[in-house]
């Protein structure tokens, strides 16, 4: 950086010194031989030379002056793509030409994977590792590193894995000296990861001009078939219009709440869960321009934002918490409780083999509602009886019903699911039915069949609070 300023810095002395050496030339009209009229022509034609040669000359060197600004510019207001020695990083790939153009064997358009680092180097090296390790392919799933803090551990980390990534640093939200409301003092940390996103999109679909990116998080790990999930799931954003994301976060996929066996089992989501998910170009470009200062997730959960529409989410998840996440913007309470308690799929499944159009709205919406609402309606009571005495068979499927927030949190907090309610949407739910798995029993919590919206006035119980 300091060489840049250096060499802007010679451009303008430059500049400068040209200026008053061309106007040197200019002879002083004091020494025209006044009384020779030929001659003063032929002084003012060569005076007009002179000051065309001189006009030419200024522009070109405004021009140059200009050009060399504006690099600077980009370089220290927006974003710096640091390429260390030639040997370990090379960026040249994707600031030159955009690697979006490429496309692999099967002609499917390249997937970004964009990570997330700031400040924790242990974190991004196992967090990298495990991609690196099961990306099938680097072509199909270019990984893009975007660090906002100003970590030399962090950098030196992410230089270790040389060509293998991309690497993108921005200039910190400290050094930016990013606005907090006063009363959000607390949250500045929130205020930081929104603007480190808006960065780090932009740079993603704007600037590599890529049609999706996974987005994932140095703290988080990821299951063998991560890349088979989002590479299958990838198609089904395009053609479903009412789908928003695909995430590999179960909100409630806690060991003894899930079905270990239904590896396959994917489900549509109105709660958007983050942790290792999807998005489009087509979602950045409507997000974009009003992305907010703060709080970015939900101010997407908005039903402004979200406008009904779903993500794809595992029965079992895909991504889980690193003990790395502790020490994150989540509350430590609320990371020990949930977050790291969320069980990792062990036995991979390949997604891309799959016929997953069961998932698009058409086909999906139907079967989901008459499932849930075929299955037995029970009560806790009747719920616990059953299934205390079960073998490990699978039994029949049974029904919960709720009718309001407070006996929703009820029920939820006896099979301990997650009690919460995000713009009035209980996490995982999909048209108000939260699905879970106890006791090998496939447990629906529904609202009655007439249910037709989320009430927003729903909020969760007040001891939860979380990141
Ligand atoms: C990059 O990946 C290749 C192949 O997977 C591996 O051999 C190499 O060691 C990696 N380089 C670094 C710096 O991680
Ligand atoms: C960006 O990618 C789209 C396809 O997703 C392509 O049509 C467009 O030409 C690309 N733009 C640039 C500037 O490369
Ligand atoms: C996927 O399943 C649907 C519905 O069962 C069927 O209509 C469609 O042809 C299947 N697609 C493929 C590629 O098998
Ligand atoms: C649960 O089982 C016990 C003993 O088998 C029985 O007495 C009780 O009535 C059952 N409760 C419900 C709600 O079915
Ligand atoms: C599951 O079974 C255990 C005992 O095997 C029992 O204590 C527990 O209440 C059951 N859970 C539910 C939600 O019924
Ligand atoms: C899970 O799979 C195992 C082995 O295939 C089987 O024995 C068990 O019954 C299955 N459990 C459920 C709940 O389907």
């Amino acid at each position: 950086m300091r060489r840049r300023y250096l060499y802007v810095s010679l451009v303008l002395i430059l500049f400068v010194c040209c200026h008053i050496i061309l106007f040197g030339l200019v002879p002083d009209s004091a020494t025209f031989p006044s009384n020779d009229v030929s001659a003063l022509g032929e002084r003012i034609d060569q005076l007009q030379r002179i000051l065309d040669e001189q006009a030419r000359n200024s522009a070109r060197l405004k021009a140059f002056v200009d050009i060399e600004l504006r690099k600077l510019r980009d370089l220290t207001t927006t974003t710096t793509t640091i390429a260390s020695s030639p040997t370990s990083l090379t960026t040249s790939d994707v600031t030159t030409k955009s690697p979006a153009a490429n496309a692999n064997a099967q002609n499917q358009p390249p997937i970004a994977v964009l990570v997330f680092a700031c400040n924790r180097p242990a974190a991004i090296t196992y967090h990298v590792s495990k991609l690196l390790r099961y990306r099938p392919s680097a072509v199909q799933f270019p990984v893009v590193i975007s660090q906002d803090c100003d970590s030399i551990p962090v950098a030196d980390a992410v230089r270790a894995f040389g060509s293998n990534i991309s690497y993108i640093k921005h200039e910190s939200a400290q050094k930016a000296g990013i606005q907090v409301p006063s009363n959000h003092a607390q949250y500045a940390s929130y205020y930081m990861i929104a603007r480190h996103y808006k960065l780090a999109l932009t740079h993603v679909f704007e600037k590599l001009n890529f049609s999706a990116a996974i987005i994932t998080e140095d703290d988080l790990d990821i299951a063998e078939d991560f890349f088979e999930y989002f590479g299958a799931t990838r198609p089904l954003l395009d053609s479903d219009r009412s789908l928003m994301c695909v995430s590999a976060w179960n909100d409630n996929g806690k060991a003894g709440l899930i079905d270990a066996n239904a590896t396959e089992l994917l489900y549509r989501s109105d709660f958007f869960s983050g942790l290792g998910w999807m998005l489009t170009r087509r979602l950045w470009e409507e997000l974009s321009p009003i992305w907010p200062a703060g709080f970015w997730d939900d101010w997407l959960r908005d039903p402004a934002r979200r406008q009904n529409r779903a993500c794809i989410r595992p029965e079992i998840p895909r991504t889980s918490m690193t003990n790395q996440g502790k020490v994150g913007a989540s509350q430590g309470l609320f990371f020990s409780k949930h977050l790291i308690k969320i069980k990792l799929n062990e036995r991979p499944f390949s997604f891309t083999q799959a016929n997953l159009s069961y998932l698009l709205q058409d086909r999906y919406d139907a079967d989901f509602i008459n499932n849930v609402y075929a299955s037995r309606e029970v009560t806790l009571e009747q719920l616990q009886n059953q299934t205390t005495s079960a073998d490990s068979k699978a039994l029949e499927a049974v029904r919960l019903t709720y009718t309001s927030a407070k006996e929703f949190s009820g029920i939820a907090a006896k099979l301990q699911l997650m009690v919460d309610f995000k713009a009035g949407v209980p996490r995982t739910a999909y048209r108000g039915v939260v699905s879970c798995f106890v006791n090998n029993t496939r447990v629906f919590i529904a609202p009655p069949r007439s249910w037709t919206s989320y009430d927003p006035s729903w909020t969760g119980p007040p001891d939860i609070i979380e990141g």
